[in-house]
This record gives C-alpha cells, sequence and structure tokens, in this order.
C-alpha cells in the first residue's frame, strides 16, 4: 500500500476514485485451481507469494473484497484458513466448507481459475512440531474441513522423522466427505518424490482411520465414542493413549475439541504452545 502511493502520481482522478479501490486489494494472489468434492466442500489452489515461508499446520488470513455497506467502501473480509499444501509446494492449497448463507464461503465457492483473492502473507498455528515434545506415536484427531492442517503436515519429512507412527482420524458425516482425506492419504502413500524426500517405507508409519456418523460406511461412529469404547485402538491394534508415548494435534468443530480435549487430558496429555511445547495441541476448523 505504501508502495502505491508513492508511485501513483495524485492526479484528480486517482484522487476522487481511484485509491478506494487501488489501496483496498492488497495482497492478492492469482487462484489456479478450483475442485468441487460435495455440496459443502470445496479446495482450490492459489499462487504463493515469493516471500512466504510458512511451519506445515499453521494458517494465514484469506478472503475477498466486499462493499462496505455503510460507507460504501471496499474493504478485505478475511478469515483464517489452515494451508493444505506441504511448505515445499510451490503453490499453496485451501479445503473450505460451503455455507450458502456465510459471509464469505457463499461467494468464495464461486471462484474461478484466474480470479484473484486476497492472502495475508502472515502464518501462525499451533498445531506445529515445535508446540509439541518428543513422542513415538502422533494422533491427528480432524472433523470435517479441520483436516486441512493435517494434509500439509502428512507431507512435512519432519512429520515421519519425529515419529515410529503416525495416525490420522477423520470424522465426518457422510462418505462423500472422506474423499478429500482418502485420495490425500492414497497419493501419499504412492507419491514416489515424497518417499525420495521423506525416505523409503515412511508411508508404512501412515495409518489412517475414517469415520462416519450420518451415512453408512466400514466404520460408523464419532471418534470419540470409539475412543471411550476402545474400539478405535483394538482396531488399530495399538494400546490407549499415554502421555510418556503418545501425541496429539487435533483440529475439528467446537464441540469435537472441547470433547477430545477432555479426553486426552484424562488420558494425561496436556495441551501444548509455541512458547510451551507439551503433549498436545488444538485448533478450531473455521466455520463461515
Ligand atoms: P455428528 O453427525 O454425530 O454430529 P460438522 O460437519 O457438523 O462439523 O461435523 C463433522 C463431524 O464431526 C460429524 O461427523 C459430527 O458427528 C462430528 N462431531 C460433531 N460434534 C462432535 C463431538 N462433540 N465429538 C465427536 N464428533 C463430533
Amino acid at each position: 500500500m505504501e508502495n502505491m502511493t508513492e508511485l501513483t502520481p495524485v492526479t484528480e482522478a486517482t484522487a476522487t476514485k481511484a485509491p478506494a479501490k487501488t489501496l483496498a486489494v492488497p495482497d492478492s494472489q492469482t487462484v489456479t485451481e478450483v475442485k468441487h468434492w460435495t455440496d459443502r466442500l470445496f479446495s482450490f489452489r492459489v499462487t504463493r507469494p515469493a516471500s512466504l515461508r510458512f511451519r506445515a499446520g499453521e494458517f494465514v488470513m484469506i478472503g475477498l473484497m466486499q462493499t462496505d455497506e455503510k460507507t460504501g467502501r471496499e474493504k478485505p473480509l478475511l478469515r483464517a484458513y489452515s494451508i493444505a499444501s506441504p511448505s515445499w509446494d510451490e503453490e499453496l492449497e485451501f479445503y473450505s466448507i460451503k455455507v450458502q448463507d456465510g459471509p464469505l464461503t457463499s461467494r468464495l465457492q464461486h471462484i474461478q481459475p484466474g480470479d484473484e483473492i486476497i492472502l495475508r502473507p502472515k502464518p501462525v498455528g499451533t498445531l506445529v512440531h515445535d508446540a509439541l515434545l518428543p513422542g513415538k506415536r502422533l494422533w491427528l484427531f480432524a472433523t470435517g474441513t479441520g483436516i486441512a492442517p493435517f494434509a500439509s503436515l502428512l507431507r512435512d519429512p519432519q512429520t515421519f522423522e519425529d515419529y515410529d507412527e503416525v495416525i490420522l482420524t477423520h470424522t465426518c458425516r457422510e462418505v462423500g466427505e472422506l474423499q478429500y482425506g482418502k485420495e490425500l492419504i492414497d497419493d501419499i502413500r504412492s507419491d514416489e518424490l515424497l518417499a525420495e524426500l521423506i525416505g523409503e517405507g515412511f508411508a508404512d508409519k501412515l495409518r489412517y482411520y475414517p469415520t462416519t456418523t450420518r451415512e453408512d460406511s466400514p466404520k460408523m461412529g464419532r471418534i470419540t465414542d470409539l475412543m471411550r469404547s476402545g474400539e478405535c485402538f483394538k482396531d488399530l491394534g495399538v494400546p490407549v493413549i499415554s502421555p510418556e508415548t503418545d501425541r496429539a494435534m487435533v483440529c475439528g468443530n467446537l464441540a469435537f475439541n472441547l470433547e477430545i480435549k477432555e479426553m486426552l487430558e484424562g488420558y494425561g496429555l496436556e495441551e501444548g504452545a509455541n512458547s510451551d511445547p507439551k503433549t498436545y495441541v488444538v485448533e478450531k476448523a473455521f466455520l463461515d
């Protein structure tokens, strides 16, 4: 914005009309790909700012311009979105819900390749390796679009260097909502570049545990209930979570986060932060 003021000669035309519009589209990136997964879910890719470095699991603010009803001025409407792509990818990927009357996603769901979105290049977040103490087994607990930060973490070499076993659980209402995660896991398992980057056989450490709650699938039920009953641990052939061996990252809807947080604390895990790494971390999946 400062550059814009410096470089744009202030003529009468720019002074009266242009500034609101030119100054109002900072940090824009171009959409390169959009994929609709269900009538409630879509993913999209955008160009990556050359200066943007981020840690797997972090989020950025993204959005669109909107007209302020009172002033008639254009201003950014931004929401926090986890970066779903790995930090070595030359583009950025995001995975989003579509809310028909949601202020942002009612419009964002219509983006097309070539369109511009706003992306503030300031990544932050707690679902990062730095916020966890070393452990043997890493649990990634997701509901719905909460899988997004894990899509990045599961392609980060550190995830497999730091742990002997990585378990992704994903609970969705319907089978179609699992597809993004299913393809992600299939791609990771067959990706030769990743095997080269992370090490042959890395994918053997990866376990995937998808469940649905409102449509029939091979594993039905909320992950929280399946843990409480012990069924999840039995299915995976692992012991119940313990602070000696297990670490967890949680990303889902608010009710899920609160419930699983309490369960993890019950197993003896403690919530960590960037400045104070401990045994589990939580972040809310974005809902418009
Ligand atoms: P359910 O269908 O029983 O509500 P949403 O799309 O609403 O964000 O939900 C995503 C998934 O999270 C759904 O399968 C939903 O199950 C599940 N879920 C919602 N609340 C909880 C909770 N407190 N504990 C575990 N899973 C939950």
